[in-house]
C-alpha cells in the first residue's frame, strides 16, 4: 500500500493536515485559513494565528485522517513544517506533531517549508525531469533555485527587499484593497490596461537577484500624483512588471543551465498572469512548464507530506529534541 504520511503545517496563518502516500498520491488536504480573522487588522497577527491554530490543530488532523480513510496504525511517519515561520504558530504543529508521533509510535519527519513549496509539483508531476528552475515566490519569500536531484538546490538568487508577495500585499494595502492582496489585484487587473502606466523593472538585466520595494514605492507615488488613473490599471501595471522580472530571470536560468523544465512554488503561484505566462515561456523555449494546482502553491500539508517522504528517504526520523525555527533557511548550495 505504499508509505502514508500524515503532514501538518501550521507555519503562519493556514492551519492544514494531508495524508499523502509515497509523496504524490493525495488521499486528503485538509487546509482551515484563517484569513477572515485576520483581514481586519490588514496582516497575520502573531498572536491571533498561534490562538487560532491551538483551537483547530487536531479538529484538521481528524478531518484529515477521516477524510483519507486512514487510521493511526497504517501511517508510515509523521511530518511537519519545522521553519520558517512564525514562532508561535510553528511550535503548535510541531508540538502536535511530535506528540502524535510519540504516542502512535511513528517516526517524526522535519520538513522545511520552503522545501515543501518547491514539492508542490511533484505532487501532481513525481517522475518531473531534473535539472528545473523553480521560481519560489511567497509572501515570505523569492528564490529562483536550479534544483538538480532530489533535496539539491542551487540557490541563483532572491530577493533583496521585499518578497513578491509582500509587494503585492503593501500595494492593494496602500489603494486600500483589503488583505491578502495578492488575489484581489490579480482579479482586479484582469479588468485593466497592463500597459497603463510603465513601472520600473528593478534590475531586469542583471543577475538572478531580485528587488521589489522600489517598484512599491514607485506605485505610491504615482498613486499620489495621479489620483485619477483607475485602480484596474494601477493594478494591472504593477501585476505586469512583478510578472515581467521575475519569469525574465526565470527564463534566463533556464537557457543558461539548460534546464528540462520550470516550475512555480509558493502563494504568489496562484496568480493567473504569471501561470499562463510560465506556460507560454516553457512552450516557446520547448521545456517542460509546470505549474501546481492553486490550492498546492498557497500553504498547504500535503506539500509538507510530499517533501517529508523524500526527506525520510535520504535523511531518516528527526530526533525528538527536533525544535521549531522561524528562520530556518533552505539548504542550498551557490
Ligand atoms: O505561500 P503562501 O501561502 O504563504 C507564505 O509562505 O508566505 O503565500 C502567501 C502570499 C501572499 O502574499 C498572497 O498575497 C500571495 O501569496 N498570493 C498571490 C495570489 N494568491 C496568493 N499573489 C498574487 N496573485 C495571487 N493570485
Ligand atoms: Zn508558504
Amino acid at each position: 500500500m505504499g508509505d502514508l504520511i500524515l503532514g501538518i503545517e501550521t507555519s503562519c496563518d493556514e492551519t492544514a493536515a494531508a495524508v499523502v502516500r509515497d509523496g504524490h498520491d493525495v488521499l486528503s488536504n485538509v487546509v482551515s485559513s484563517q484569513i477572515d480573522i485576520h483581514a481586519r487588522y490588514g496582516g497575520v497577527v502573531p498572536e491571533v494565528a498561534s490562538r487560532a491554530h491551538v483551537e483547530m490543530m487536531m479538529p484538521v488532523v481528524a478531518e484529515a485522517m477521516v477524510e483519507g480513510g486512514v487510521d493511526k496504525d497504517d501511517l508510515a511517519a509523521v511530518a511537519c513544517t519545522v521553519g520558517p515561520g512564525l514562532i508561535g504558530s510553528l511550535l503548535i504543529g510541531v508540538s502536535a506533531a511530535k506528540s502524535l508521533a510519540l504516542v502512535w509510535g511513528k517516526p517524526f519527519i522535519a520538513v522545511n517549508h520552503l522545501e515543501a513549496h518547491l514539492y508542490a509539483s511533484f505532487l501532481e508531476k513525481p517522475d518531473m525531469e531534473l535539472p528545473a528552475v523553480i521560481l519560489l515566490v511567497s509572501g515570505g519569500h523569492t528564490m529562483l533555485v536550479l534544483m538538480e536531484g532530489h533535496g539539491q538546490y542551487r540557490l541563483l538568487g532572491q530577493t533583496l527587499d521585499d518578497a513578491a508577495g509582500e509587494a503585492y500585499d503593501k500595494v492593494a494595502r496602500y489603494l486600500g484593497l483589503g488583505y491578502p492582496g495578492g488575489p484581489i489585484i490579480d482579479k482586479m487587473a484582469a479588468d485593466g490596461d497592463p500597459e497603463a502606466v510603465r513601472f520600473p523593472r528593478a534590475m531586469a538585466k542583471d543577475g538572478y537577484d531580485f528587488s521589489f520595494s522600489g517598484l512599491k514605492t514607485s506605485v505610491v507615488n504615482y498613486v499620489r500624483k495621479n489620483p485619477d488613473v483607475a485602480d484596474v490599471d494601477i493594478a494591472a501595471s504593477f501585476q505586469e512588471a512583478v510578472v515581467d522580472v521575475l519569469l525574465t530571470k526565470a527564463q534566463r536560468a533556464v537557457h543558461e543551465f539548460d534546464a528540462k523544465g520550470l516550475c512555480l512554488a509558493g502563494g504568489v503561484a496562484a496568480n493567473s498572469l504569471l501561470r499562463a505566462r510560465t506556460l507560454e515561456l516553457a512552450e516557446a523555449d520547448g521545456v517542460a512548464g509546470f505549474v501546481p494546482a492553486r490550492s498546492m502553491c498557497t500553504d498547504n500539508a500535503a506539500m509538507v507530506a510530499a517533501a517529508g517522504w523524500w526527506r525520510m528517504a535520504s535523511d531518516g526520523p528527526a530526533p525528538m529534541d527536533q525544535g521549531a525555527n522561524s528562520s530556518l533557511a533552505l539548504p542550498t548550495y551557490a
